[in-house]
């Protein structure tokens, strides 16, 4: 049976753990036997004795759980000694930033070790659920949040009490990307006033629809670059940008900076005059302090305050501080990389380098190092189609006599078909089902037109009217149901049943999409 198991993480400082007894508990069910090394889950609050209860072996030592492992699944990248107890079939399963761990790639290929990077997981739609930077700066992104709050000396939520009127506090976050929108969600839920910037404007929407305002720049350069990532923005662009920020700097009370394009160091956009341009008592947490920040003053997994009392957060273990839900969000990730792997859930690991997913996030295997890898062949989820350029007024007034022409020709022969139609029936059935038929034949013309020409987005609404619509049928269809044909009382009834089942579905989608705009 293929054994996979988890180490201790030898980096001090780091709590997570990429198996926890409830991820052990799935990947037992792919047919994997798991073991952990005792003490494993410690720091994330997982004991050895809920593993056990799992299922899972619990081994003494590091030597012990690489020798027996096929499989390893660890958080951080492996350490040059753990790089040594690497063997030839083993699989080796974790964060590499192989860009910038040649000598970890080396020792792979040297020992013969397949490696799959979780943060090469490319950013499909498919892969979500194994994107494990996604689920990391998730929490980062809100744990920013809470951090900021311990050293910001007032509520985020605006309030009046008999005391006095405290107002809501200000937060600015840069960077809209996985972290930042967390970080927009928390302060928001907080009672924050949040607003955001970002260099991608397809973003806007995202921060507007979670209640944020988003900072409009008045440049004509999209940021957009690929796989759902920003590109590097021009020298205009930026000095643009700062001015933004330079204005912003006095008003803001937090400012959250999360801005990165991988594989370059963070761009400096909160720079020491804007830090002095804030209050005292100014919170600045610096999500890219690891590519040495977007702040000027950011000291990399410090918390500093300046001479005018800014408080600023340059922490790199924010996901690590959150041990317990960050393991729990990438054990969950490393399983279903496993189901990936294991197609037949049967244990038996079967590497498809033709597979998107597995192809990006392998850096060795076979021998070779298989870094960088091919662009994927499916579109990143973020990624727009361009839009087309705008028409001109003349095209637009050309185009729109043409669709008038088209849609009153439309018109005239369906009236005409209709006309023909009614005629041929007239000459053959009673004048007393032709007035009937008449009115009907109209109602359907009338009701067609009316609802096809409503946008989409009023759907909602127009589902209350068909819902009168249909209360009016029903009505008809009662005065109709005690009449003495069978024939009647059959249609009446299944009348009354279509226009229920319309009444009944209509207020469920309503209620529903209602709750899509509550706070639970
Ligand atoms: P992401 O790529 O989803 O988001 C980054 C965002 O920054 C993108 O929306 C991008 O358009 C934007 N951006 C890039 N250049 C910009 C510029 N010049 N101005 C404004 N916006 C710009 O990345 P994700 O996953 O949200 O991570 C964000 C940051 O958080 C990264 O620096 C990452 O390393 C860091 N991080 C930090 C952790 C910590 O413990 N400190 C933990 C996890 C992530």
């Amino acid at each position: 049976m293929t054994i996979i198991g988890t180490p201790k993480e030898t980096a001090s400082g780091e709590n997570r753990v990429a198996m926890t007894p409830q991820s052990a508990g799935d990947l037992q069910k792919l047919g994997f036997e798991c073991i952990v090394q005792s003490g494993a889950g410690k720091a994330a609050r997982f004991s050895d004795a809920e593993y056990k209860a799992a299922g899972v072996t619990v081994v003494k030592t590091a030597a012990d759980l690489w020798k027996k492992a096929d499989v390893v699944a660890k958080v951080r990248p492996p350490s040059t000694t753990e790089s040594k107890k690497m063997r030839k079939g083993q699989t080796v399963i974790s964060f590499i930033y192989p860009g910038e761990n040649k000598s970890l790639l080396d020792a792979a290929v040297d020992t013969g070790s397949t490696v799959i990077a979780m943060d090469m997981v490319p950013r499909i739609s498919r892969a979500q659920k194994m994107d494990a930077l996604s689920s990391t700066a998730n929490i980062a992104g809100y744990r920013a949040v809470i951090e900021a709050g311990n050293s910001f000396g007032r509520f985020f939520t605006g309030q009046i009490t008999a005391a006095g009127k405290v107002p809501p506090a200000k937060v600015l976050v840069i960077g809209a990307g996985v972290a930042g929108l967390a970080a927009i969600g928390a302060a928001q839920s907080l009672g924050a006033i949040v607003r955001a910037f970002d260099v991608r404007p397809e973003v806007a929407e995202q921060i507007e629809s979670m209640g944020a305002e988003f900072l409009f720049l008045d440049f004509d350069e999209s940021g957009s670059g690929d796989g759902g990532y920003a590109a590097p923005s021009s020298p205009e662009f930026r000095e643009k940008q700062l001015e933004l920020f330079r204005e912003q700097a006095p008003d803001i009370d937090i400012v959250i900076t999360t801005a990165l394009i991988p594989g370059r160091d963070a761009p400096k956009l909160w720079l020491k005059d804007m830090v002095k341009a804030m209050k005292p008592g100014s919170v600045i947490v610096d999500l890219a302090a690891e590519r040495g920040g977007n702040c000027d003053l950011t000291k990399k997994d410090e918390k500093i305050e300046t001479s005018n009392g800014v408080t600023i957060i340059g922490y790199t273990d924010l996901a690590s501080r959150m041990a317990t839900q960050a393991s729990t969000l990438y054990a969950t990730n490393i399983r279903h990389m496993m189901t990936d792997l294991t197609p037949e859930k049967d244990g038996v690991i079967v590497h498809d380098m033709e597979d998107d997913v597995i192809r990006g996030a392998t850096v060795t295997h076979q021998n070779e190092i298989t870094f960088p890898p091919p662009p994927p062949k499916i579109q990143a989820i973020a990624k727009q189609a361009p839009k087309a350029p705008e028409p001109t007024k003349e095209e637009l007034a050309t185009q729109e006599a043409a669709d008038m022409r088209r849609a009153g020709i439309r018109e005239i022969s369906m009236l005409t078909a209709g006309g023909l139609l009614l005629m041929l029936i007239g000459m053959f059935a009673p004048a007393s089902f032709m007035q009937h038929m008449i009115v009907f034949a109209l109602a359907c013309f009338v009701g067609f037109q009316v609802i096809w020409n409503v946008s989409h987005a009023l759907h909602t609404p127009l589902m209350a009217i068909t819902n009168a619509i249909s209360g009016i049928i029903i009505v008809g269809a009662l005065l109709q149901i005690g009449s003495g044909s069978w024939l009647v009382m059959i249609l009446a009834a299944i009348s009354v049943f279509i226009a229920t089942i319309n009444i009944v579905g209509g207020f469920m989608v309503t209620r529903r999409m209602l709750a899509m705009f509550q706070k639970s």
